[in-house]
């Protein structure tokens, strides 16, 4: 394959100790992507680049980093997308621990996804079956499109500025918590844990999780805000808080606790 152009790049190399940019050069060809390039420096220039990937079709979430600053899957991230005969800089996602060069730390999302109670569906109708609404079912559909690249919690400020990661559920765990309140079959009600634990209140609805989803979620609009709108019907509300104090809630009625198996780590 004939060789385009050649590209700069400024590549962060480090670990938790500190690091810097370093510059490489590499061609291009038809079709690359910023995934490949790196690649092209890690078996050509530098065999000790540390990069995480899996599929190279956008599908597993793993090669997620920082692209010119902004955070983007790599493996789906054209070269031609760059003005020629500018760099281009790739870093590692600024919210997580540093591992290595462009891998980072991300295991605070995967505590977090375990402190969600987990769906507990109703039992079946007398024929075995569940029945459910189509339009029910459309309506969560969206979230479970989300490949846990993890790129929302990287650029949601209230993680990568204040620290949260460990207190705050952030934009990819309260989708997965607005698909449990809106499933037709679901029984418990997560919504003072989506208050208290979850912390939704950080949220000030900026959009910026949105606007960097490579699944083009609708994350603010269609989860968080419905599920800031039932927080605040249930506990803010007068009139809801008082049905609810006395009969468990308008809608579910068994309320969800944390899994016993949560391991917290501290953080501020
Ligand atoms: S909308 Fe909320 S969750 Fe999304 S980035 Fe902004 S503060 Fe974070
Ligand atoms: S919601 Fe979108 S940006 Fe966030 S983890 Fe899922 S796929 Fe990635
Ligand atoms: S390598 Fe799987 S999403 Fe990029």
């Amino acid at each position: 394959m004939a060789a385009e152009r050649k590209a700069q790049l400024k590549v962060y190399r480090g670990d938790k100790e500190g690091g810097e940019l370093k510059d490489y050069e590499v061609e291009t060809y038809p079709g690359m992507v910023v995934l490949d390039a790196i690649h092209d420096i890690q078996a050509k220039q530098e065999p000790s680049l540390a990069v995480r990937w899996n599929c190279k079709a956008g599908r597993c979430g793993s090669c997620s980093a920082e692209i010119n600053g902004k955070p983007k899957l790599m493996c789906m991230t054209r070269m031609t997308s760059f003005p020629e005969n500018e760099p281009i800089t790739v870093t590692p996602m600024k919210s997580f621990p540093i591992i290595k060069d462009l891998v980072t730390d991300v295991s605070s999302n995967f505590r977090m996804a375990k402190k969600i109670p987990a769906f507990r569906p109703r039992p079946k109708e007398a024929d075995g079956t569940w029945r459910m609404q189509q339009e029910d079912i459309d309506r969560i559909q969206e979230f479970r499109k989300c490949i846990e690249c993890f790129l929302c919690q990287d650029t949601c400020h209230v993680i990568r500025d204040h620290g949260k990661a460990e207190d705050f559920a952030g934009p990819r765990f309260l989708i997965a918590l607005a698909g449990l309140d809106m499933h037709p079959l679901d029984t418990l009600d997560r919504r003072e844990l989506v208050k208290d634990e979850f912390k939704v209140g950080y949220c000030n609805i900026t959009r910026c999780c949105t606007e960097v989803c490579p699944e083009h979620i609708n994350i603010t609009d269609n989860g968080i805000i419905p599920m800031k709108e039932r927080v605040a019907d249930d506990y803010f509300d007068p009139l809801r808080w008082v049905i609810r104090k006395f009969t468990g809630g308008p809608e579910k009625k068994e309320k969800a606790h944390l899994p016993v198996l949560q391991e917290k780590t501290g953080s501020k």
